[in-house]
């Protein structure tokens, strides 16, 4: 087991800077123009991530770092995989069984406590405090403020143990020394947020806003309830993540973190938060009250760097990462509930990573694809905001939305191949939500069965497509004679 890991943004950025993967952008406007930038880059293929430097109305060196985690170069970085030649494919079967054995290692990385780090050379406390100092973007016209939490991870503790949860949720400036946060029922640190209410007890809070993306990436995901992500961190490095804990609360923040902010919840404390145009690509719902931070102190280390990752109508910041990483995660719980012969999995990004899931398999038995679509769709990854779950045949390629729709349109009998699961976990952030016919958010489900009738495996009708053998041999006889390349 190595030293320890800091989290330090500012190895990765250097290590990603002499690999020409970023570029700095300087004199942009936090008023839009960094959300805007950022938005055009992350649909062009292989950007770069972007480096916001002497933003309009800030000192130099108060940045902001975007697109970080959109390539598979980058992510493959961020993930530590030594993969050669960095190809999405590449990186999708690097990561083949990972997930299972970092979550089996995580408990031999608790984090190390420090007494010192990077993240204290700049401290504001009391009347100092000012969040407004730093050059928050505000990233869509229609977001209901300015949001400094986005790539960033809410560090929490359990009520009533010594769990230690860091989340990825949005956070809004209210003003110097406020700020909410948006925790989705069902969260992590929603679920220990309700503990302390209910105990009427202020609820702890540390905010990181800049550290290594891994950070925010696994934070961001569904790692198991109960377990703390630096751990799971641990295992994805090898090595277990440097803390220090902060002085006001207690809880741990990286040694190399950029910009902490440190408060406290009060019970029933809040204001109105949001809206903020979301993952699957809408501006959900109108503001509402979301709990709020009395920010006591801000760390920080000189020039700091926010990261940001602003979700958008897809593709978007984080929506690649977020595709493979919860691919990588469906994959796995459908072996871990006894899912046989599964090839592949996709959760692709035009559901924002969870409303369209696909996953092909070997069929085989009767009942087979009907179990893959059922686990898919309400496996703990898989539930949240989930609305599509298809189920393919193997000579599907899940990623290939042509390929799937196809097999959808030719492989189903819409009256017995789609199942509606009614009651199933809905969000207040789901666009439909508007049109929802119960008090509380349930939402539904179609599991697709798009793969041949089992029973008819041999009867089907064989696709009309030359075999490989016959495209290959035509192709290399003319292929120059056609100038194809
Ligand atoms: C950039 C980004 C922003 C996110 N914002 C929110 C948010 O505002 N509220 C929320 O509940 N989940 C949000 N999520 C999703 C959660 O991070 C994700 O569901 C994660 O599993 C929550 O951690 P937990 O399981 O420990 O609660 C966001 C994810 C990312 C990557």
């Amino acid at each position: 087991m190595g030293e320890g890991c800091g989290l330090d943004l500012r190895r990765w950025l250097e290590a990603m800077r002499a690999a020409g993967q970023v570029q700095e952008v300087l004199g942009a406007d936090w008023n839009l123009e960094l959300g805007t930038i950022s938005e055009i880059n992350v649909k062009r293929p292989q950007h770069r991530a972007l480096l916001f430097d002497q933003i309009v109305g800030y000192p130099k060196g108060h940045r902001v770092l975007t697109c970080t985690t959109g390539t598979p170069k980058r992510l493959a970085s961020i993930l530590r995989l030594p993969v050669e030649e960095v190809s999405h494919q590449a990186l999708v079967s690097a990561l083949r069984g990972k997930p299972r054995e970092w979550e089996s290692r995580a408990k031999d990385y608790p984090p190390v406590v420090r007494q010192d780090g990077p993240v204290f050379e700049r401290v504001m406390e009391g009347d100092e405090v000012d969040v407004l100092a730093f050059p928050a973007p505000w990233w869509h016209e229609r977001d209901g403020g300015r949001y400094i939490g986005t790539g960033c991870a809410v560090v929490t503790r359990d009520y009533d143990s010594d769990w230690i949860n860091v989340g990825t949720y949005r956070v809004m400036v209210h003003d110097r020394n406020h700020v909410g946060l948006d925790m989705v029922a069902g969260k992590h640190g929603n679920i220990q947020y309700r503990k302390y209410m209910e105990a009427q007890k202020p609820f702890p809070v540390a905010i990181v806003v800049g550290a290594d993306p891994l950070l925010y990436l696994i934070a961001g995901v569904e790692v198991p309830y109960g377990m703390c992500e630096y751990q799971y961190i641990g295992a994805v490095l090898g090595q277990p993540v440097e803390v220090v804990e902060a002085r006001g609360t207690g809880l741990p923040i990286p040694t190399h973190a950029e910009l902490v902010l440190e408060g406290w919840i009060q019970p029933g404390a809040t204001r109105m938060e949001g809206p903020f145009g979301e993952f699957h690509g809408y501006y959900q719902g109108k503001a509402a009250p979301a709990p709020v931070v009395e920010v006591e102190r801000i760390y920080f280390r000189e020039h700091p760097i926010i990261l940001g990752s602003p979700p958008a109508k897809p593709p978007h910041d984080y929506s690649y990462s977020k595709a493979v990483m919860r691919s990588a995660l469906l994959l796995e719980a459908l072996e871990s509930a006894g899912v046989p012969g599964v090839q592949a999995v996709w959760a692709h990004e035009i559901g924002g990573a969870r409303m369209l899931t696909v996953a092909s398999i070997k069929q085989q038995y009767a009942g087979h694809a009907k179990q893959c679509g059922m686990v898919l769709s309400q496996c703990g990854v898989g539930a949240y905001l989930g609305r599509y779950a298809i189920v393919v045949d193997e000579d599907i390629d899940p990623t290939n939305l042509e390929e799937v729709m196809w097999a959808v349109a030719t492989r189903t009998d819409p009256e017995v191949d789609i199942d509606i699961i009614h009651r199933a976990l809905g969000s207040k952030n789901d666009p439909m939500s508007v049109a929802y016919r119960y008090a509380a958010p349930f939402s539904s489900r179609a599991v697709i069965d798009a793969c041949r009738p089992f029973e008819h495996l041999q009867d089907f009708p064989p696709v009309a497509e030359a075999s490989r053998e016959l495209r290959e041999q035509v192709y290399a006889k003319w292929r120059e004679a056609l100038q194809w390349d």
